[in-house]
């Protein structure tokens, strides 16, 4: 089976860029299950149930988040009676929503998806460590096919996650730094990718306006955050596994212009 996974969508330019590309891929593609990191959708930061919505009618079947997914604060109800969108499982215990859902794939298979969170930079409730085992047994006990997006900012983090992980899941894929790293790799059974890129404007500082980000770091004086506009891509990967034994056989980064 084919699944594609679309890395970090940013701001109106990334939801655009999914909604006009995402169908037709899937169709061309072949795809079986599309899941999508949108907890940058909502002008950059954050992501609310309307737009979490458009990117599930535009073709996702689940959706991962990470270290902003609370920016928006409606977005917590909706997590809570939501079995499509998962945060990292390594919040808060009494946070809303959960770290692991299984979606149906087109052909009938059932996927499982986690979302983890890294330590550097990011401050999760509890390291990933501490919850990534049990995570995985509760996955397996319903299906062979499990991807993992470690949100992380660490390659360190994320290398060591796959290796940990090398023949339980089917993929650890890595969000949240936003530029594409050229490590797609097969292990032992296990397809890895140190970050999927970004959905977006990269004609910018990581989707956010290059002037704005410039200023920040030049004067340190605060300044709000605005996504770009130019250079739309989307990115990610994409996957083949059995659907049988959930090994994966495949991964290849992917690019489309917008
Ligand atoms: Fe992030």
């Amino acid at each position: 089976m084919r699944l594609l996974f679309v890395g970090d969508v940013v701001g109106r330019p990334g939801r655009e860029a999914v909604e006009a590309l995402l169908p037709g891929l899937r169709e061309r593609l072949d795809v079986d299950a599309c899941i999508v990191n949108g907890e940058n959708i909502a002008n950059g930061v954050g992501i609310t149930p309307r737009l979490a919505e458009r990117l599930l009618a535009a073709g996702a079947d689940a959706l991962t988040l990470g270290n902003h997914a609370w920016r928006r604060e409606e977005i917590g109800p909706y997590l809570s009676s939501s079995s499509t969108i998962v945060r990292p499982a390594n919040f808060q215990s009494g946070s809303p929503g959960r770290g692991l859902t299984v979606v149906e794939a087109r052909d009938g298979t059932p996927v499982a998806v986690v979302n983890l969170l890294g330590t550097l930079f990011l401050d999760p409730a509890h390291s990933m460590w501490e919850v990534v085992d049990e995570l995985v047994t509760e996955a397996r006990e319903t299906t062979p096919v499990v991807l993992v997006d470690v949100h992380a900012e660490a390659t360190s983090e994320k290398v060591a996650l796959a290796a940990w992980l090398d023949g339980r899941v089917t993929a650890v894929l890595g969000t949240h730094t936003h530029v594409q790293t050229n490590d797609a790799s097969l292990w032992d059974g296990t397809a890895y990718l140190t970050d999927c890129g970004m959905t977006g404007p990269h004609d910018s500082v990581i989707g956010v306006r290059t002037e704005i980000a410039l200023r920040r770091f030049l004067t340190q004086l605060p300044a709000r955050s605005e996504p770009a506009l130019g250079d739309v891509r989307l990115e990610g990967a994409l996957l083949e596994c059995d659907a049988e034994s959930g090994r994966a056989t495949r991964i290849e980064t992917f690019r489309r212009q917008a």
